[in-house]
């Protein structure tokens, strides 16, 4: 039984008392059987860590570095993250894009997350026009590949996958939850490739206009584990439907 993981990616939103308020709410939630996590832009990680003190809610970086040191201006590195965080949300859909991420640094990232004792959440997902032209399944399923390239089947449990349509990502319109299904048995099933008992234990989440109206139905369906929320995850009210919501 794998259990659920609600995932809040802030992005590059929220002042530092915003940050605080929002966490020392998220940390009153009720949480009984969901893992619940906040992904504060780096700043807030340190007052965020301290919001959610006593707490069961979980803190993870928005990206990393994948080196642990150096002459990297502007970056930083996991080990750094190691000391506030447990998880690091890599490859998303916005770096990719705006940043020019591709797979080789994605699955760098991946290794050097899994290397520091930390859980990635991979990204992976596609554009419209690869929808449209009906190679959705392949375009992730590579992505999945390339980004976990190299690792053996006990640090691929370690990760957790969330499908992210970029389509989805902030549009408002959310893949129906019967599509977010049908792409979670596709990785699921590349997953089995390498090992059956890999592939059931590997939590996979979907992302992409996640709100408390649609949370219930796709957190139902068989193979999606939980959800990577952006605009959601900000109001507290429409974040503590959707942790509810996996409750059930
Ligand atoms: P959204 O973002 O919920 O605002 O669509 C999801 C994400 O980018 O992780």
């Amino acid at each position: 039984m794998r259990r659920p993981l609600i995932a809040g990616n802030w992005k590059m939103h929220t002042t530092r008392a915003e940050a605080v308020a929002l966490a020392r709410g998220i940390a009153e939630l009720p949480t009984a059987g969901v893992d619940v996590l906040v992904c504060p832009p780096y700043p807030w990680l340190v007052p965020v860590r301290e919001a959610i003190d006593g707490s069961t809610v979980l803190i993870g970086a928005q990206d990393c570095w994948p080196e642990p040191q150096g002459a990297y201006t502007g970056e930083v590195s996991v080990p750094m993250l190691s000391e506030i965080c447990s998880h690091v949300i890599v490859g998303h859909s916005e770096r990719r894009l705006i940043r020019g991420e591709e797979d080789p640094l994605v699955n760098r990232k991946v290794k050097a997350v899994l290397a520091a004792g930390l859980t990635p959440i991979l990204c992976v997902g596609e554009a419209l026009t690869i929808r449209e032209r009906g190679s959705a399944e392949k375009h992730v399923t590579t992505q999945v590949r390339a980004g976990l390239d190299g690792l053996d089947p006990t640090e691929i449990q370690r990760c957790v996958i969330a499908y992210e349509p970029i389509w989805a990502i902030g549009t408002g319109v959310s893949a129906t939850a019967d599509d977010a299904n049908r792409m979670a048995i596709a990785i699921r099933r590349h997953l089995a490739r390498t090992s059956t008992g890999t592939a059931e234990v590997v939590r996979i989440l979907y992302g992409g206009s996640v709100t408390a109206a649609n949370a219930a139905e796709t957190l139902r369906q068989s193979d999606v584990d939980g959800a990577l929320v952006g605009g959601a995850s900000l109001r507290i009210d429409a974040f503590a439907a959707i942790v509810e919501a996996a409750a059930k």
